[in-house]
C-alpha cells in the first residue's frame, strides 16, 4: 500500500513491518506493527503527520513520491520517539521549505535525539492551531502517552483525531481499518499494557478531555484505523478504570517440580471456588500475554523456587516488570520453595515497591510440598477469594 484517501484531502502515507518481531529489544511483536503516517493537503498548505522509523525512510519518501507531493509546509511531530521521529531528517532534507510543528518539549528532544537544528522549527503549544486553507490542525497537549512530550493532533473540519501511540495497537494487516475488531482487541489491549498502563491515571484524564471533541475517525501511529472511535474509546475506558476483575495471574518458574506442583494445586484451589485463573510458566510465557493479563487482574501470585537465597532470576525478571507496568492489582502473594533456606518475601516486598497492594500470606515450604503446605495452598485460594467477594467483583 502506498496511499489511501481517507478523507478528502487527508491521506495514509505510512508502512507496514510486518516482519518486526521485538520493540525496543524487549517487547515481543508477534502480529509485526507499522509506522502510521499521514499527509493533510489544504488548499494553501501541506502538511505531513508524524514520519516513521528510520528504516523505513524510503518507503515514506517514496509513497510521498508517488502521491505527487512536490512540497510539504508543515511535518507535525506528536512524539519524538524514532519509531515516529526517526525518518524526519530524511524528510527534511527532501523538503528543504518543510517546519517541524511541535511542542517546546518534544522540539527540544528531537534536538538532542536528532540533531535537528533549532531555525526548523515551529512552537505551538495547547490548544493552538495552524490552519491550512479549508483544514484547521489543533494540537491538544497530553504529556506521558507514554513520554512528556507528546501531543496530540485534530484535525477539525474532518472530525480526525490523530493521537500517535494513543490507541494503536502493533498490528500489520492488509487491512487499513479495525475490520476485524476482536483481533484489533487484542492487539489493542496488549499495546496499552505493554507501553501505556503505567500512566493509567494521566490517561484517564486525557480521555475526559477527548470526549469533548467531536470524532468521526482516530488515526493512530501503529495499526489499524478506528473509524468506530467509539470501540476503542469505550475500551480504553475500561482499562484505565479502577475496577478489577475476579482474575488472578500467577507468574511461576519451577526448577524441580515442587513449586509446579504448588502453582497446579493453587490453580485448581481457585477454579474450585469460581474464581478465574492465568498461570505463566516464565520461563516460556510471551511476555505481552502476561502484560495483558494484568490489565484487569485483582491479584497477582509470583512462584518461584529459592535460587542463591533469593527468587529464581525469571521471577525476578517478571517483578521488576510488574512493578513498573504499575497494573491496578489490589493483591499479591508468594509460593514457592526452597532447599536450605532464602529471603524471597523480603525480595518480593522491594521488587514490587511501586504498587499499592496488600500482600497476602505467603506459602513458601520447604522442597516437596506435603499435606499441610496443600491445605495452606487453599487456604490461599480462600482468602483470596474472600478479598475478591470484598471488593464485590465476585458473588460470596
Ligand atoms: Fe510508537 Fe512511543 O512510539
Amino acid at each position: 500500500m502506498s496511499f489511501r484517501e481517507i478523507r478528502p484531502g487527508v491521506y495514509y502515507v505510512g508502512v507496514r513491518d510486518w516482519d518486526r518481531r521485538l520493540f525496543d529489544e524487549l517487547i515481543p511483536l508477534p502480529d509485526g506493527t507499522s509506522y502510521n503516517s499521514y499527509l493533510i493537503r489544504g488548499s494553501e498548505k501541506t502538511a505531513l503527520i508524524d514520519t516513521v522509523d528510520p528504516t523505513k525512510g524510503d518507503e515514506l519518501l517514496s509513497n510521498l513520491r508517488r502521491l505527487g507531493v512536490d512540497e510539504i509546509d508543515y511535518v507535525v511531530s506528536n512524539h519524538a520517539e524514532q519509531d515516529h521521529s526517526g525518518a524526519l531528517p530524511e524528510v527534511l532534507e527532501c523538503y528543504p521549505e518543510a517546519k517541524v510543528v511541535t511542542n517546546a518539549r518534544c522540539g527540544e528532544m528531537l534536538r538532542e535525539l536528532l540533531l535537528i537544528s533549532e531555525d526548523r522549527f515551529l512552537t505551538v503549544g495547547d490548544g493552538e492551531t495552524l490552519p491550512l486553507g479549508g483544514k484547521t490542525l489543533e494540537f491538544i497537549l497530553a504529556p506521558w502517552v507514554h513520554w512528556p512530550e507528546t501531543m496530540l493532533t485534530y484535525l477539525r473540519e474532518d472530525r480526525v483525531l490523530f493521537p500517535c501511540d494513543l490507541f494503536g495497537s502493533h498490528l500489520a494487516t492488509s487491512e487499513l481499518y479495525a475490520v476485524d475488531e476482536a483481533r484489533v482487541y487484542e492487539a489493542a489491549k496488549r499495546y496499552y499494557a505493554e507501553i501505556m498502563m503505567p500512566f493509567r491515571n494521566l490517561i484517564k484524564r486525557h480521555l475526559e478531555r477527548i470526549g469533548a471533541l467531536e470524532i468521526g475517525l482516530i488515526a493512530p501511529s501503529h495499526g489499524p484505523l478506528h473509524d468506530r472511535p467509539d470501540f476503542i474509546l469505550e475500551a480504553y475506558r475500561d482499562w484505565v478504570s479502577d475496577e478489577v476483575k475476579n482474575e488472578v495471574v500467577i507468574a511461576y518458574v519451577s526448577m524441580h517440580g515442587s513449586t509446579r506442583r504448588m502453582v497446579e494445586h493453587l490453580v485448581k484451589a481457585l477454579m474450585e471456588r469460581g474464581v478465574a485463573v492465568k498461570p505463566f510458566n516464565l520461563t516460556v510465557t510471551d511476555l505481552g500475554d502476561l502484560a495483558m493479563a494484568l490489565v484487569d487482574a485483582s491479584t497477582l501470585v509470583l512462584a518461584s523456587p529459592t535460587v542463591l537465597s533469593g527468587l529464581h532470576p525469571s521471577a525476578v525478571y517478571a517483578a521488576y516488570l510488574v512493578n513498573a507496568l504499575r497494573p491496578k492489582l489490589r493483591f499479591v502473594s508468594v509460593i514457592g520453595s526452597y532447599g536450605w533456606g532464602g529471603r524471597m518475601l523480603e525480595q518480593i516486598k522491594g521488587l514490587l515497591s511501586s504498587l499499592k497492594v496488600e500482600l497476602l500470606d505467603p506459602v513458601i515450604v520447604r522442597g516437596r510440598p506435603k499435606e499441610d503446605d496443600l491445605r495452606a495452598l487453599e487456604e490461599l485460594g480462600n482468602e483470596i477469594l474472600n478479598r475478591h467477594v470484598e471488593l464485590g467483583i465476585v458473588e460470596g
